[in-house]
């Protein structure tokens, strides 16, 4: 039996399972090319159907979610939203009033779900899907936070843990604490959206004069730029208060927006990042601590947008009751429209535990490769077998080239992970200029990651067993003695966010361990394959198309050497 799930706000997208396994997911924004998309996700679910070879009326069960009052109203008057995205992602002139913009959304959004929300809604949403041809299909509503929950709780392979949403805010609530035992997934505790540390760092993030809901990870980034202080001498310290599993805000959103302006207008802005991270840090790792001893249950899950934080996660897992942790690869909202179909299928079937990669996109096969490379006169390409070409690679990337890396499935999330990468040499601070001057074009703060085998972990990462990150979002402390090695993939404070490579991605795990034999450890530079400010690339000819526009001179794409003559 199959179930989609689909999301229509922030990074909307469509999830298809059959029965216990995640068949396909992605996000609209690979296929409309605008970062982060908010429409309705047509061409998601379509290509979920194709993947599948399903036809509309295949599908017995259609899961969506969110149907707080803002959501409601965006899906009866779609400009708002429209307007909003292109306001929130600096596409059109800011507006004359554009506090009074701010604090409408903190007022509406906390509102919640209100009675006549979830009819409305329904009926919209089921009259898109009428249109695209869906028929005798039940369509359930998921909530905001269980749709969180879900996608961590059923895809970390736990039996029994303890489940931890944390967000801007959905459907009312800002976070929730659930347990997942004897296969049941039980809420037990929801903070409501006036508490939210992801309002505030989503503040603190547009007072930086940053995207809010986009540039979170650079504040993060930036934080580490600040000499260090002590908590106690934090001005924002008084901001949050965690009694038990309960956390407060001093201020509401609106009142806190003013405050933090006027603090943000006296102090330097990377002392200003450096303590809303910090604030966010303790915030977190206090709260889950409580919840921790409060329920008994030492496995932890994580989803939700503030779990891309990788810096305050690592706060979370270095707690010594933290015995193994997860958290949701496609954290923030993106991720709902798989929690969604994950929590209907499981409330029909009982199932706790889904078949899950990160690989659940679209793939090409050679025939379209070779026609997406046909007439392109300024690229040359041979084909190469995967021995062949993880060598070649290899040793390009010692040589101190960067190159595009194009192989199978799409991933599902924010992280490229070796499918839609572009790697490099760990060690080389002029190669990773060079990648960021033609390609990248990121701002000088934010640092790169790296692929590592995942034997090679421990050698070179302050490494425990508490769980294997294949997913890139967790941090770490990279060994003293290995930070020559990892000069271009370590931030400037020595930590770094891995990802992991085992036997799941032959090609890249291929060309890893050879480049361990050429420079005694597997290790890369792997970055998102896409231009700044755009989405990853998701076709060959997108792909092409990039490495044209940068002048890439090599790409290794689905058994393919492509070479651009015009290469620099
Ligand atoms: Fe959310």
């Amino acid at each position: 039996m199959y179930t989609l799930g689909i999301w229509d706000g922030h990074d909307s997208g469509a999830a298809l399972i059959e029965d216990d396994r995640v068949v396909y997911a992605a996000n609209e924004e690979r296929f409309t090319k605008r970062k982060l998309e908010v429409k309705f996700p047509v061409n998601s679910i379509n290509a979920a159907l194709a993947y599948a070879k399903l036809k509309h009326t295949d599908i017995q069960e259609i899961a969506f979610t969110t149907t707080e009052i803002s959501k409601t109203v965006e899906r009866m008057l779609p400009h708002f939203k429209e307007q909003y995205y292109l306001f929130r992602r600096r596409k059109r002139e800011r507006p004359r009033f554009e506090n009074l913009l701010h604090k409408r959304k903190y007022l509406v959004t906390q509102l919640g779900i209100l009675p006549f929300c979830n009819t409305i809604s329904k009926s919209i949403v089921a009259g898109q899907l009428n249109r695209m041809g869906f028929k005798d299909y039940k369509l359930s509503i998921v909530e905001h936070h269980t749709a969180h929950a879900a996608s961590a709780a059923f895809t970390s392979g736990f039996s029994k843990s303890l489940v931890i949403t944390m967000d801007g805010l959905g459907d009312g609530l800002c976070g929730s604490v659930s347990t997942l035992e004897n296969g049941k997934l039980e809420r037990k505790i929801s903070i409501g959206a006036r508490d939210s540390i992801g309002i505030f760092f989503e503040q603190v993030t547009n007072i930086l004069g940053m995207r809010e809901l986009e540039d979170e990870g650079k504040v993060m980034a930036m934080a580490c730029y600040s000499y260090p202080f002590s908590f106690e001498d934090n001005k924002l310290k008084d901001f949050f208060k965690v009694t038990g599993t309960s956390i407060r805000a001093k201020h509401g959103p609106l009142a806190q927006y003013d405050k933090l302006k006027n603090l943000a207008w006296q102090i330097p802005r990377e002392q200003f990042a450096y303590m809303a991270q910090q604030l966010l840090e303790n915030v977190l790792a206090k709260y889950v601590s409580n919840a921790i001893d409060r329920f008994n249950i030492h496995d932890v899950v994580f989803a939700g947008g503030i779990f891309a934080n990788v810096k305050a996660n690592m706060m979370a897992r270095n707690l010594e009751h933290l015995h193994h942790w997860y958290v949701f690869p496609h954290m923030g909202d993106g991720g709902i429209a798989l929690g969604s179909a994950l929590y209907a299928s499981h409330l029909r079937t009982g199932n706790t535990n889904f078949g899950f990669s990160a690989y659940l996109g679209d793939q090409y096969d050679e025939n379209r490769t070779e026609q997406a490379l046909r007439g392109e006169r300024s690229l040359s390409y041979q084909k190469e077998s995967i021995v062949d070409q993880a060598s070649h690679a290899a040793e390009l990337v010692k040589a101190g080239n960067y190159m595009m890396w194009f192989q199978g499935r799409m991933e599902y999330g924010p992280r490229a992970l070796g499918n839609r990468s572009i790697i490099s040499t760990s060690d080389s601070e002029t190669v990773k200029e060079k990648l960021n001057v033609h390609v990248k074009k990121r701002e000088w703060f934010q640092p790169f990651a790296p692929s590592i085998l995942e034997e090679d972990v421990p050698k070179i990462m302050e490494y425990d067993d508490k769980g294997v990150d294949k997913f890139m979002t967790m941090g770490y402390m990279v060994r003293e003695k290995m930070r020559e090695s990892t000069k271009s993939v370590a931030h400037i404070d020595g930590s770094a966010r891995p990802h992991m490579v085992g036997e799941e991605n032959k090609p890249y795990s291929e060309m890893l361990k050879k480049v361990r034999k050429l420079s005694g450890y597997g290790m890369v530079l792997n970055t998102s394959f896409n231009l700044h400010g755009l989405p990853i690339v998701m076709t060959p000819e997108d792909a092409i198309a990039i490495m044209k526009a940068t002048k890439t001179r090599y790409m290794f794409m689905d058994g393919m050497f492509i070479t651009n003559k015009a290469g620099v």
